[in-house]
């Protein structure tokens, strides 16, 4: 029987493998990860990671085990070690290019008549929409040695993903071009963002509005219609802190979504993570709700440094006093003076706006980073409100922070 392993069960191999298991019944999947607090989840009813259509797909699935690694290094050792037969190694991982490389050798010197093939099989799903992207992927790549040992292991990948991808959609390649393509596509995604938001400073300024802008100018059939949306960057906290310092208004602060994006639950490179640390170096009080981020990862995430919390039980964040987190959006909105949407939950579109103001201290602030809400029906409400590329509110356009 074909069995796979992946090491590593979070956001990328917790969903993959679930998708694997599912469409494949003929392979065994057995999944391995050093943090015991998230393969002790997996086996759970309360799954470690957030996804829509996860949960289905998980339940009635079978168990896991970790191991005790920590870096990709170990992990190739690892492999070495336990390997009794021949094998196949695929990187998904986002690894710089050779790294395919470093890991053969660290196989080869390490374990005697035993032939590996690394395969390198990016991941591109995005969180929020991993399921979708899972079941129906735009392509899958593998890349694998020229040699006919490499041919035969990514014809062996290619069998896994065909029980459920069209044929068309699996791109085969040589290895070192299967890795420069997961960077490559990754730089060309960061690209749009920044010329997106680079054009929502512009709109602030002029006038225009930048969903008008993005979907004028994703009309181009070169361009598409993709990833064209602005959202906060560190503008929108120098912002938030400006005003807070020169005017003193934003004593108490609440934060609507902490998630790096909507339908995910991953706080990782997210930007209310900038915004609440300058928030609280201005020392205001903030109360934050995010349908899925619980409290012991946001005061992790405020205290410790990054790739920490793999490690929990000998590091536990030391508690941030001026933050409290909520699981109800109107309590955390409640006596504020600012409220700033920083992820993009469609929850957030159907709250009753006019409680939260009814509930504020006034003058009452709303900044949108995600154009969540209708900023007109808002300030007939009476909200102060900023939404990002969209011409700015007249009460805030003299404002010294707000000048480009
Ligand atoms: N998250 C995404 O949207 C996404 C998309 C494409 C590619 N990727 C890439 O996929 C990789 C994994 O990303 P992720 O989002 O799943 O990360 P993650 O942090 O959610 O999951 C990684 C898991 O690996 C485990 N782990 C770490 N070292 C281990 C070891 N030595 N042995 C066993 N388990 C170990 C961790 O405990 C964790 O559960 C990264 O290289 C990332 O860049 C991520």
């Amino acid at each position: 029987m074909v069995k796979i392993c992946p090491l590593g069960a979070g956001n990328v191999g917790g969903p993959t493998m679930a998708v694997i298991a599912l469409k494949c019944p003929a392979i065994e999947v057995v999944v391995v990860d050093i943090s015991v607090a998230r393969i002790v989840a997996w086996n759970s009813d309360v799954l470690p990671i957030y996804e829509p259509g996860l949960d289905d797909v998980t339940r009635g699935l079978g168990a896991g085990k970790a191991a005790d690694l920590t870096y990709w290094e170990s992990v190739a050792r690892m492999i070495a070690d336990v390997s009794k037969s021949d094998n196949i190694v695929v990187e998904k991982s986002t690894v710089p290019v050779k790294t395919a490389e470093a890991i053969e050798k660290i196989l080869t010197h390490n374990s005697e008549g035993i032939n590996f093939q690394i395969l390198s099989n990016p991941e591109f799903l995005a969180e929020g929409i991993a399921m979708q992207d899972l079941f129906n992927p735009d392509r899958v790549l593998i890349g694998g040695c020229e040699t006919p040992e490499g041919q035969k292991a990514i014809q062996a990948l290619k069998e896994v993903y065909a029980n459920w991808v069209p044929e068309d959609r699996i791109i085969t390649t040589n290895l070192w071009s299967a890795e420069l393509s997961k960077l490559a596509a990754n730089a060309f995604l960061a690209q749009r963002i920044s010329s997106v938001n680079a054009i929502s400073a512009l709109c602030e300024a002029t006038g225009a509005d930048v969903a008008e802008v993005a979907y004028a100018v994703g009309k181009d059939t070169r361009i598409g219609p993709k990833f064209l949306n602005a959202t906060v960057g560190k503008d929108m906290l120098n912002l938030g802190c400006d005003v807070d310092v020169q005017h003193c208004f934003w004593q108490e602060v609440a934060i609507l979504g902490f998630a790096f994006k909507k339908d995910a639950g991953d706080t990782r490179e997210t930007a209310a993570l900038d915004v609440c640390k300058g928030l609280l170096q201005d020392k205001a009080s903030i109360s934050i709700y995010d349908p899925q981020v619980t409290e012991d990862q946001i005061q992790r995430d405020l205290t410790m440094s990054k790739f920490d919390w793999d490690h929990p039980l000998h590091l536990q964040p030391t508690l941030v006093n001026q933050v409290t987190v909520t699981w109800d959006a109107y309590e955390a909105t409640n006596r504020a003076h600012g409220v700033c949407i920083l992820t993009e939950w469609g929850e957030f579109k159907q709250l009753d706006y006019k409680k939260i103001y009814d509930n504020m201290q006034k003058p009452a602030f709303l900044f949108d980073s995600w154009n969540v809400v209708d900023q007109e029906k808002l300030r007939e409400i009476g909200f102060i409100g900023y939404s990002i590329g969209k011409p700015l509110d007249p009460w805030l356009k003299d404002m010294p922070a707000v000048a480009l």
